[in-house]
């Protein structure tokens, strides 16, 4: 596993958009995996600014994200389709029809996890899988349980995820309590993981992440079997799993 330790969010991010712009140049019809939350953001504003001020092209790339609020319609502005369009899509030539969200109004919601695993593995898989990291160790919103699922499934948020979460809507009461997330299995078959993260509230995450035990009650552990991981993070967010000796 290779660690970037940066200076604060700024450097995080800028590091993190490096690491992604350098796949979008070495492989320019790449399949990139992408996350929300507020950690990724400062990175889509670097390869926001990469793209127009130094011609970087997503024209090529096909996008497929990690999961969407259950019962969230794509213009709701705190959907996950919403956020990807605003924080990085409408900023970048990316082709419209080539950006995935799962659909979190989908009738059939156990239907749509099927095509999405589908359309993942008619992709090729994934090249890089971008990830952040929940305070209780969840990877996309696989949250802590008894074992790790494989497919893209639908999960009930644990009460710490819809808490953390809380922040970005009027109150606690409105955040979903379902969603609809890739499994670990499409995220381990991604050629490169790049997990990003910042600030002290990250710090236990991400030491148990990577150097506690591998399991399901840590989702994030499991990455400690995946071949290619990148860790970019911010002193905060890496000072325990440094104190600890680093990576396992
Ligand atoms: C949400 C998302 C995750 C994200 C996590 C951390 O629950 N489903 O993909 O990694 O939040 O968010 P933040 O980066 O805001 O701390």
């Amino acid at each position: 596993m290779r660690l970037y330790q940066e200076n604060g969010y700024d450097g995080m991010s800028r590091r993190t958009a490096g690491i992604i712009a350098a796949q979008l140049i070495a492989k320019p019809d790449c399949v990139l995996g992408l996350a929300t939350g507020s950690t990724p953001v400062g990175a889509y504003q670097q390869l926001a600014a990469w793209h127009r001020e130094g011609g970087l092209s997503f024209q090529e790339v096909t996008c497929v994200n990690l999961d969407e609020y259950k019962g969230l319609a794509p213009d709701h502005d705190q959907s996950y389709r919403y956020f990807m369009q605003h924080n990085l899509f409408d900023h970048v030539d990316v082709r419209p029809g080539f950006t995935n969200v799962p659909d979190g109004l989908a009738a059939d919601p156990a239907a749509e996890c099927l095509r999405y695993d589908t359309l993942i593995r008619d992709l090729g898989g994934i090249d890089l899988q971008l990830l952040g990291l929940g305070r209780n160790g969840h990877i996309g919103f696989n949250e802590p349980g008894d074992a790790f699922v494989r497919p893209t499934h639908v999960v009930d948020l644990t009460p710490s995820t819809i808490e953390a979460n809380a922040r970005f809507f009027a109150n606690a009461g409105e955040v979903p309590r379902q969603a609809l997330t890739m499994g670990i299995g499409a995220i381990m078959a991604a050629r490169h993981v790049v997990v990003a993260v910042s600030g002290a509230d990250k710090a236990q995450a991400v030491h148990d992440a990577f150097c506690g035990p591998v399991t399901p009650q840590v989702p994030a552990s499991i990455l400690q079997l995946h071949p290619h991981v990148t860790l970019v993070g911010d002193a905060p967010a890496l000072k325990l799993l440094l104190e600890a000796g680093g990576p396992a």
